[in-house]
Protein backbone atom coordinates (compact mmCIF):
# COMPACT_ATOMS: atom_id res chain seq x y z
CA UNK A 1 0.00 0.00 0.00
CA UNK A 2 1.65 3.24 -1.00
CA UNK A 3 1.36 5.54 2.39
CA UNK A 4 -0.33 8.98 0.66
CA UNK A 5 1.71 11.37 2.98
CA UNK A 6 5.55 9.82 2.43
CA UNK A 7 4.77 8.23 -1.09
CA UNK A 8 6.38 5.27 0.18
CA UNK A 9 5.03 1.80 -0.68
CA UNK A 10 4.70 -0.16 3.02
CA UNK A 11 4.52 -4.01 2.43
CA UNK A 12 2.56 -5.33 5.17
CA UNK A 13 3.90 -8.51 4.65
CA UNK A 14 7.23 -8.09 3.73
CA UNK A 15 7.77 -4.73 5.87
CA UNK A 16 7.31 -7.04 9.06
CA UNK A 17 9.89 -9.99 7.13
CA UNK A 18 12.60 -7.13 6.42
CA UNK A 19 12.73 -5.78 10.14
CA UNK A 20 12.57 -8.86 11.44
CA UNK A 21 15.57 -10.51 8.80
CA UNK A 22 17.81 -7.36 9.32
CA UNK A 23 17.21 -7.64 13.66
CA UNK A 24 18.40 -11.09 12.96
CA UNK A 25 20.95 -11.19 10.19
CA UNK A 26 21.91 -7.71 10.95
CA UNK A 27 24.74 -8.70 13.61
CA UNK A 28 26.36 -10.96 10.94
CA UNK A 29 26.11 -8.59 8.35
CA UNK A 30 27.52 -5.97 10.84
CA UNK A 31 30.59 -8.08 11.51
CA UNK A 32 31.22 -8.33 8.17
CA UNK A 33 31.47 -4.38 7.81
CA UNK A 34 32.40 -3.12 10.86
CA UNK A 35 35.80 -1.93 9.96
CA UNK A 36 34.28 -0.21 6.97
CA UNK A 37 31.72 1.64 9.13
CA UNK A 38 34.50 2.11 11.74
CA UNK A 39 36.57 4.16 9.30
CA UNK A 40 33.84 5.97 7.75
CA UNK A 41 31.27 6.38 10.64
CA UNK A 42 34.51 6.99 13.32
CA UNK A 43 34.49 10.45 15.19
CA UNK A 44 30.67 11.37 14.66
CA UNK A 45 29.09 14.73 15.88
CA UNK A 46 26.50 14.62 18.16
CA UNK A 47 23.19 15.14 15.94
CA UNK A 48 23.27 13.11 13.25
CA UNK A 49 21.02 12.02 9.99
CA UNK A 50 20.74 9.06 8.96
CA UNK A 51 18.71 7.77 5.68
CA UNK A 52 17.25 4.92 6.18
CA UNK A 53 17.88 3.86 9.58
CA UNK A 54 16.30 0.77 9.21
CA UNK A 55 16.54 -1.18 12.60
CA UNK A 56 18.90 0.98 14.22
CA UNK A 57 22.01 -1.42 12.32
CA UNK A 58 24.19 2.23 13.06
CA UNK A 59 23.37 3.18 16.76
CA UNK A 60 26.38 1.86 18.32
CA UNK A 61 28.75 4.17 16.08
CA UNK A 62 27.04 7.03 17.58
CA UNK A 63 28.42 8.68 21.41
CA UNK A 64 25.56 7.80 23.95
CA UNK A 65 23.57 10.85 24.76
CA UNK A 66 23.37 11.87 20.43
CA UNK A 67 20.78 12.82 18.67
CA UNK A 68 19.53 10.89 15.62
CA UNK A 69 17.72 11.89 12.79
CA UNK A 70 16.32 9.32 11.52
CA UNK A 71 14.67 9.73 7.88
CA UNK A 72 12.82 5.93 7.75
CA UNK A 73 9.84 5.69 5.99
CA UNK A 74 8.92 2.04 6.56
CA UNK A 75 6.55 2.10 9.47
CA UNK A 76 7.46 -2.02 10.43
CA UNK A 77 10.69 -0.89 11.03
CA UNK A 78 9.65 1.80 13.68
CA UNK A 79 9.24 -0.49 16.99
CA UNK A 80 12.53 -2.10 16.78
CA UNK A 81 14.41 1.55 15.80
CA UNK A 82 12.55 2.89 19.00
CA UNK A 83 13.53 0.06 21.08
CA UNK A 84 17.15 -0.05 20.18
CA UNK A 85 17.70 4.17 19.86
CA UNK A 86 16.62 3.10 24.04
CA UNK A 87 18.92 0.20 24.55
CA UNK A 88 22.06 2.95 22.80
CA UNK A 89 20.98 5.91 25.03
CA UNK A 90 20.26 7.85 21.67
CA UNK A 91 17.82 10.75 21.37
CA UNK A 92 15.86 9.62 18.16
CA UNK A 93 14.26 11.94 15.97
CA UNK A 94 11.90 9.93 13.94
CA UNK A 95 10.63 10.81 10.58
CA UNK A 96 8.80 9.18 8.43
CA UNK A 97 9.19 10.31 5.52
CA UNK A 98 11.74 9.34 1.98
CA UNK A 99 14.90 10.75 1.54
CA UNK A 100 14.34 12.36 -1.62
CA UNK A 101 12.09 15.03 0.27
CA UNK A 102 13.87 15.76 3.88
CA UNK A 103 12.21 17.88 6.29
CA UNK A 104 15.16 19.71 6.79
CA UNK A 105 15.98 23.24 6.18
CA UNK A 106 19.23 23.73 3.26
CA UNK A 107 22.55 24.01 4.62
CA UNK A 108 21.52 22.97 8.49
CA UNK A 109 23.70 19.59 8.75
CA UNK A 110 26.50 18.58 9.31
CA UNK A 111 27.19 15.06 8.89
CA UNK A 112 24.12 12.54 6.95
CA UNK A 113 25.26 8.80 6.89
CA UNK A 114 23.45 5.85 5.12
CA UNK A 115 24.37 2.18 4.75
CA UNK A 116 22.70 -0.34 2.40
CA UNK A 117 20.21 2.68 1.32
CA UNK A 118 21.49 4.21 -1.93
CA UNK A 119 20.19 0.43 -3.04
CA UNK A 120 16.38 1.03 -2.52
CA UNK A 121 16.00 4.15 -2.59
CA UNK A 122 13.82 4.92 -5.57
CA UNK A 123 15.48 7.80 -7.12
CA UNK A 124 19.38 7.81 -5.63
CA UNK A 125 20.29 11.06 -7.59
CA UNK A 126 17.00 13.05 -6.38
CA UNK A 127 18.35 11.69 -2.54
CA UNK A 128 22.20 12.78 -2.97
CA UNK A 129 20.46 16.37 -4.36
CA UNK A 130 18.85 16.45 -0.89
CA UNK A 131 21.76 15.20 1.26
CA UNK A 132 24.25 18.04 -0.60
CA UNK A 133 20.97 20.75 -0.05
CA UNK A 134 20.61 19.97 3.60
CA UNK A 135 24.82 19.91 4.04
CA UNK A 136 26.40 22.61 5.41
CA UNK A 137 29.67 23.51 3.10
CA UNK A 138 32.39 21.44 4.76
CA UNK A 139 29.41 18.65 6.19
CA UNK A 140 29.90 15.28 4.96
CA UNK A 141 28.16 12.54 3.75
CA UNK A 142 29.57 9.17 4.77
CA UNK A 143 28.30 5.78 3.97
CA UNK A 144 28.54 2.25 3.08
CA UNK A 145 26.70 0.81 0.35
CA UNK A 146 26.32 -1.78 -1.90
CA UNK A 147 26.66 -1.72 -5.78
CA UNK A 148 26.93 -3.24 -9.25
CA UNK A 149 30.12 -5.79 -10.05
CA UNK A 150 32.47 -5.26 -12.69
CA UNK A 151 30.92 -5.95 -16.07
CA UNK A 152 31.99 -9.26 -17.56
CA UNK A 153 32.38 -11.20 -13.51
CA UNK A 154 30.57 -13.98 -12.10
CA UNK A 155 28.80 -11.66 -9.06
CA UNK A 156 27.80 -9.50 -12.51
CA UNK A 157 26.17 -12.59 -14.08
CA UNK A 158 24.25 -13.63 -10.96
CA UNK A 159 23.08 -9.76 -10.05
CA UNK A 160 21.64 -9.67 -13.39
CA UNK A 161 19.56 -13.37 -12.89
CA UNK A 162 18.57 -12.73 -9.12
CA UNK A 163 17.43 -8.84 -9.71
CA UNK A 164 13.56 -9.49 -10.23
CA UNK A 165 13.28 -12.20 -6.88
CA UNK A 166 16.04 -9.84 -4.82
CA UNK A 167 14.19 -6.30 -5.77
CA UNK A 168 11.22 -8.93 -4.69
CA UNK A 169 12.42 -9.92 -1.27
CA UNK A 170 14.19 -6.79 -0.22
CA UNK A 171 11.07 -4.19 -0.64
CA UNK A 172 12.99 -2.61 -4.48
CA UNK A 173 16.49 -3.28 -3.52
CA UNK A 174 18.50 -3.45 -6.75
CA UNK A 175 21.86 -5.39 -6.57
CA UNK A 176 22.84 -3.68 -10.30
CA UNK A 177 23.38 0.79 -8.70
CA UNK A 178 26.57 2.47 -10.31
CA UNK A 179 26.23 4.00 -6.57
CA UNK A 180 30.29 5.42 -7.29
CA UNK A 181 29.03 7.07 -10.88
CA UNK A 182 26.09 7.96 -9.16
CA UNK A 183 28.05 10.03 -6.77
CA UNK A 184 30.61 11.44 -9.37
CA UNK A 185 27.78 12.83 -10.97
CA UNK A 186 26.17 14.44 -7.77
CA UNK A 187 28.52 17.68 -7.53
CA UNK A 188 29.85 17.13 -3.88
CA UNK A 189 33.64 19.24 -3.36
CA UNK A 190 35.51 16.00 -3.20
CA UNK A 191 34.82 12.19 -2.65
CA UNK A 192 36.83 9.84 -1.10
CA UNK A 193 35.47 6.38 -2.42
CA UNK A 194 36.69 2.87 -1.09
CA UNK A 195 35.72 0.12 -2.95
CA UNK A 196 35.77 -3.44 -0.85
CA UNK A 197 34.26 -7.10 -1.64
CA UNK A 198 32.94 -9.10 0.71
CA UNK A 199 32.97 -12.97 1.47
CA UNK A 200 29.25 -13.68 2.24
CA UNK A 201 27.08 -16.25 0.58
CA UNK A 202 24.67 -13.32 -0.11
CA UNK A 203 27.22 -13.11 -3.72
CA UNK A 204 25.03 -10.25 -4.88
CA UNK A 205 25.78 -7.68 -2.07
CA UNK A 206 29.28 -8.63 -1.75
CA UNK A 207 30.52 -5.99 -3.74
CA UNK A 208 30.97 -2.47 -1.60
CA UNK A 209 31.50 0.91 -1.68
CA UNK A 210 32.12 3.04 1.17
CA UNK A 211 33.22 6.53 1.22
CA UNK A 212 32.72 10.46 2.29
CA UNK A 213 31.63 13.00 0.59
CA UNK A 214 32.51 16.69 0.95
CA UNK A 215 29.79 19.28 0.66
C1 LIG B 1 18.47 -2.69 3.35
S1 LIG B 1 17.68 -1.73 4.53
C2 LIG B 1 19.06 -1.07 5.45
C3 LIG B 1 18.68 -0.61 6.81
C4 LIG B 1 19.85 -0.08 7.67
N1 LIG B 1 20.40 1.13 7.13
C5 LIG B 1 20.93 -1.14 7.84
O1 LIG B 1 22.08 -0.90 7.44
O2 LIG B 1 20.61 -2.21 8.37
C6 LIG B 1 17.15 -0.33 3.55
C7 LIG B 1 16.44 0.72 4.35
O3 LIG B 1 16.15 1.84 3.51
C8 LIG B 1 14.81 2.27 3.79
N2 LIG B 1 14.30 2.98 2.62
C9 LIG B 1 13.78 2.47 1.48
N3 LIG B 1 13.42 3.45 0.64
C10 LIG B 1 13.71 4.62 1.27
C11 LIG B 1 13.58 5.98 0.90
N4 LIG B 1 13.09 6.35 -0.28
N5 LIG B 1 13.99 6.92 1.79
C12 LIG B 1 14.53 6.55 2.99
N6 LIG B 1 14.68 5.27 3.37
C13 LIG B 1 14.28 4.33 2.52
C14 LIG B 1 14.09 0.99 4.10
O4 LIG B 1 12.89 1.18 4.79
C15 LIG B 1 15.13 0.24 4.92
O5 LIG B 1 15.07 0.59 6.27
Amino acid sequence: MIDTQTGFEVHGVRGRFNAAFFGTIGPLLERDLRPHKQRVFADLPRTVVELGAGVGANLGYLPPGSTLVAVEPNVPMHRRLRAAAERHGVHLDLRDRVAEHIDLPDQSVDTVISSLVLCTVADPAEVLAEIRRILRPGGTYRFVEHVVAQAGTPTRTLQRVLRRPWAWTFEGCSCERDLAGALRGAGFARLDLEPYRLHTPFVPFNTQLAGVAHA
